[in-house]
């Protein structure tokens, strides 16, 4: 194990078992960026407090920035054998610009560090999220859904034919719904505290003025709208509610993208044939030379699981401790960073997937031939004429079934036959409201025609 932040009160070595068991650094390295920023700001303030000379301040500054661009051109290399990412930073800071480095630790703790790193990454992951991963799949399931504007569908209740939906308006409520997670993650941003100045849990004896003031100074990037100055610092080190929030909208998320999934399966059965995938998003059978099988969309539906899960654990992870930090909570990182990066990746995949389907219009219109479909557009006909609904729906409900029991198209029914169930029926009428167009059309409840579904957020740099 390399150099520990900690040690002085210790007689004996940790156990290696120990070591092994408690180190983080193969979770927590996707923090550096943001565990060197926190340095940064820490370094500053520590100069305007006079706690360093300004010449330490430089030293400091220098090696930080130095290693800082090591990390964005990929010339860093993390050091396994430490403790976590704070560590090996501070470790590698000490190589770089000898005992200096010691002072950098002046009045803070890996606690608000910690909470720091995982805030910011949580701002730069979820904006982006929201800006480009849901950005882009929003703009494709529009263009997805205006390629097909004039296609007609069956649409369902309990998986039964129910009445004539547009498939553009089918698809389009899928983009609704990423709206919605858009707003839930950006809300989820909008609490977040500024830990810096929490120290171990007690807050320091330096001002929250020189952190704000350090931190527009030197990372504008954190200068964020997201972002609030620290107000109790025993919350901010107790406090993971904010991953909770991110993981439940995550989760929320892959609800959303699972049942998409699903749509697409059940269209794209021989049962069903609405819908082609794209052989590049298949895959086949060991064993039946004919399959080409769904995978890519059952694996998004599987994935909800561990989005699910990564929620349940952080909450129950956090249940009944005890304020401020306990080591339980070095756990919550594993599962933040795993729904982060299946939604990224899921929603990447369905994107080029869309873009590849192909409808067939032909089975889908075969389809809108069944007459249940427009059992409830005749149902307000009646109603229209005076019929109590009630009783249209019952006379209504009749007439299928006669049709069914006496293998009947209601098309082909005579006027006289028709009569009987209501003198409001007859073959022009029924030649009328059975038509899918007729029925789409008669549907004036949609008050959006143009979308917004697209929400941005300010970026950080
Ligand atoms: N690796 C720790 C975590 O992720 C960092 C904080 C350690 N703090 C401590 N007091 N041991 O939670």
């Amino acid at each position: 194990m390399s150099k520990k932040l900690w040690g002085g009160r210790f007689s004996k070595k940790t156990n290696p078992l120990v070591e092994d068991f408690t180190k983080s650094i193969d979770v927590d390295y996707l923090l550096a960026r943001h565990d060197i920023m926190a340095s940064l700001i820490h370094t500053k303030i520590l100069a305007k407090a006079k706690l360093i000379s300004e010449p330490e301040f430089k030293i400091l500054y220098k090696g930080l920035s130095d290693i800082q661009n090591e990390l964005g051109k990929g010339k860093f290399k993390f050091d396994k054998n430490s403790e976590d990412i704070h560590t090996d930073i501070q470790n590698k800071l000490e190589r770089k610009v000898g005992p200096v480095a010691l002072k950098l630790h002046t009045a803070r703790s890996r606690n608000e560090q910690v909470v720091f790193d995982t805030k910011r990454y949580c701002v730069f992951e979820v904006c982006n999220i929201i800006n480009k991963s849901i950005g882009d799949f929003i703009k494709q399931i529009e263009k997805f859904a205006n390629t097909h504007k004039n296609i007609i569908m069956p649409g369902y209740t309990h998986m039964q034919h129910a009445q004539p939906v547009k498939f553009k308006d089918y698809i389009l409520a899928y983009a609704y719904m990423l709206k919605r997670d858009s707003k839930r993650l950006e809300d989820s941003l909008h609490r977040l505290t500024y830990p810096l100045g929490s120290g171990a849990l007690a807050g320091t004896s330096m001002e929250a003025k020189l952190y704000n003031e350090a931190a527009k100074e030197i990372a504008e990037k954190m200068d964020h709208p997201f972002f609030k100055v620290v107000e109790n610092t025993i919350d901010n080190i107790s406090d993971r509610d904010f991953i909770i929030e991110i993981l439940s909208a995550l989760a929320i998320l892959g609800m959303h993208l699972s049942r998409m999934a699903e749509d697409f399966i059940i269209w794209s059965t021989q049962e069903f044939g609405f819908i082609e995938i794209d052989d590049a998003f298949c895959t086949g059978s060991s064993l039946m030379p004919q399959k080409k099988n769904p995978d890519t969309l059952e694996l998004i539906r599987g994935h909800t699981g561990e989005l699910y899960g990564n929620l349940v654990s952080v909450l129950v992870m956090m249940k009944g401790l005890p304020l401020t930090y306990n080591r339980d909570m070095q756990l919550d990182k594993k599962p933040l960073f795993s729904s982060i990066k299946i939604i990224k990746d899921e929603l990447e995949i369905l994107t080029r997937l869309i873009a590849g389907i192909k409808i067939n219009k032909v089975n889908i219109k075969r389809q809108l031939e069944e007459e249940s479909l427009y059992a409830t557009d005749l149902a307000f006909y009646l109603a229209k004429n005076k019929v109590p609904f009630r009783k249209a729906h019952e006379i209504i409900g009749k007439l299928i079934k006669d049709s069914l029991d006496l293998n009947r198209r209601i098309k082909d029914m005579k006027d006289e036959e028709l009569k009987k169930y209501s003198p409001f029926i007859n073959g022009k009428v029924i030649k009328n409201i059975f038509n899918p167009i007729t029925s789409v059309n008669s549907k004036k409840s949609f008050s959006k025609k143009n979308l917004s579904c697209r929400v941005t957020v300010v970026e950080p740099r």
